[in-house]
């Protein structure tokens, strides 16, 4: 089948590499001219792992290719996937940005020719799809098209394998003939036997929101824990072992840290919140997760200031992990770029390292020091705080860490250390809900 994906973001690229391996003809276009001169000289704008090497793969065998040209991608495509960016409106009051879809869409409405399928995929609150058909219907009164939610589920750092390997595919369509092209497209996860939900457009428009707000106050819920556990001098770590033992709650997303971050769930959790309110309606336990995220955040300020004696003036950090999480280089509301400053602005020295996302950090802070080794940021550091769990920082040389070191604070804001094992290298351990 001929696709075309409008938006060769994070989603529109790694959607559109994995449709081509699928089989399909894609068709990657973006009005960035930069970026499609960058795929189309062999480079990845992203870090993804595996991404590269399957898009590598699909444009050598002729099924991917990248374009700027709106009319000749879209003419020839029988399914149209809007990928382009949501983000929070920059009004600050939780909206999304709808102004880059629309414009697409209606960018995109004049070209259409023969019956296609329009399929949003980007996060967008409920009663979008119905907009956008409105503006095609509006732009180009004559187009045999019918409009589709398919919201998306990849997590960063584990996309690809998200998409070959689904939960589930959520298809929102009011169409026999528009689902019927979905399935079509999707056709080899059915062989895995994938479930399809199909529903109408609010509805797969809502589960994206569901889904990601569900797991958002997950975290805040553990992160809750983490601190009454501190409170009553618990462990959360064994807690959150027993607790998602139960099969009805399950242990994934019951990790405490700093707070969740990221491209989605601040900004989604937000958006739902803006929904529900739109409607009249509460959304109470999502507006206590959001406030809890922020808390824990401020939270772990005062936790570093703590162990730093109580002020973290004329005192040296090193931080290890700047990107949201591992495997990735979005920094995108970074729990660590939250934390640092304030610490900064109160005359902490800064020493950071992180494997992908020092470069773009240095643009935002170019204040810190920038290390090239987690070795090297702890050099002279009065507390080592390790921000994200990427797997180099897993297995730290303690007792090398320690030599470096001035003072002997290590703060594991992932939980990802046994205390008794950092204490016997001669730190003091603080963890996060933890003995
Ligand atoms: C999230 C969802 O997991 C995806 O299913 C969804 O498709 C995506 O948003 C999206 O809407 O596009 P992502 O933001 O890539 O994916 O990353 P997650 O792995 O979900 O992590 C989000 C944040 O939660 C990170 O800051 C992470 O460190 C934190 N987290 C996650 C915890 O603090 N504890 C946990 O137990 C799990």
């Amino acid at each position: 089948m001929n696709i075309t994906m409008i938006g060769t973001g994070y989603v529109g690229l790694v959607t559109g590499a994995c449709l081509a391996e699928f089989g399909h003809q894609v068709v990657c276009m973006d009005k960035d001219s930069a970026k499609i001169n960058f795929l189309q000289d062999g480079g990845i704008p992203i870090y993804e792992p595996g991404l590269e090497a399957l898009v590598q793969k699909n444009v050598a065998e002729g099924r991917l290719v990248f374009s700027t040209d709106m009319a000749v991608s879209v003419q020839s495509a029988q399914a149209v996937f809007v990928a382009v960016g949501t983000p929070s409106s920059r009004r600050g009051d939780g909206y999304a940005d709808l102004t880059y879809i629309y414009a697409a869409v209606r960018e995109m409405a004049v070209h259409l020719a023969g019956y296609t399928v329009v399929v949003d995929k980007s996060t967008v609150p409920v009663g979008t799809a119905r907009q956008v058909a409105r503006i095609i219907a509006e732009a180009n009164p004559a187009a045999e098209f019918d409009v589709v939610s398919n919201p998306e589920f990849l997590r960063e750092g584990a996309a690809i394998s998200d998409f070959m390997r689904p939960d589930r595919v959520v298809i929102g369509s009011e169409s026999e003939r528009a689902t019927g092209v979905m399935k079509e497209i999707y056709d080899p996860l059915y062989l895995l036997s994938t479930p399809f939900v199909t529903t109408t457009l609010e509805t797969a428009e809502l589960i994206k929101y569901a889904a990601n707000a569900f797991l958002a106050v997950k975290i805040s819920f553990i992160n809750e824990m983490a601190t009454i556990c501190e409170a009553v001098g618990a462990d959360v770590k064994d807690l959150a072992r027993a607790v998602g033992l139960d099969g009805r709650i399950g242990r994934k997303f019951l990790h405490p840290g700093p707070g969740y971050g990221g491209s989605c769930f601040p900004k989604d959790t937000l958006a739902l919140l803006r929904v529900a309110q739109e409607h009249g309606v509460a959304a109470r336990i999502v507006e206590a997760g959001v406030e809890v995220n922020a808390a824990q955040k401020a939270r772990m300020v005062k936790k570093i200031r703590d162990a730093l004696g109580g002020s973290e003036s004329g005192k040296t950090i090193a931080g290890l992990g700047l990107t949201f999480k591992p495997e990735t280089d979005d920094l995108r509301d970074s729990p660590a770029l939250t934390i640092l400053p304030p610490l900064y602005e109160k005359g902490a020295r800064l020493q950071v390292h992180d494997p992908q996302g020092m470069k773009q950090t240095a643009e935002l802070f170019p204040h810190f020091t920038y290390a090239s080794s987690p070795y090297e940021a702890c050099q002279g550091a009065d507390a080592v705080v390790l921000f994200t769990e990427w797997n180099q920082y897993r297995a730290l040389d303690l007792a090398r860490i320690k030599a470096v070191m001035k003072g002997a604070v290590f703060i594991d804001l992932r939980n990802v250390y046994d205390p008794a094992k950092v204490r016997e290298a001669g730190f003091q351990y603080v963890g996060v809900g933890r003995l």
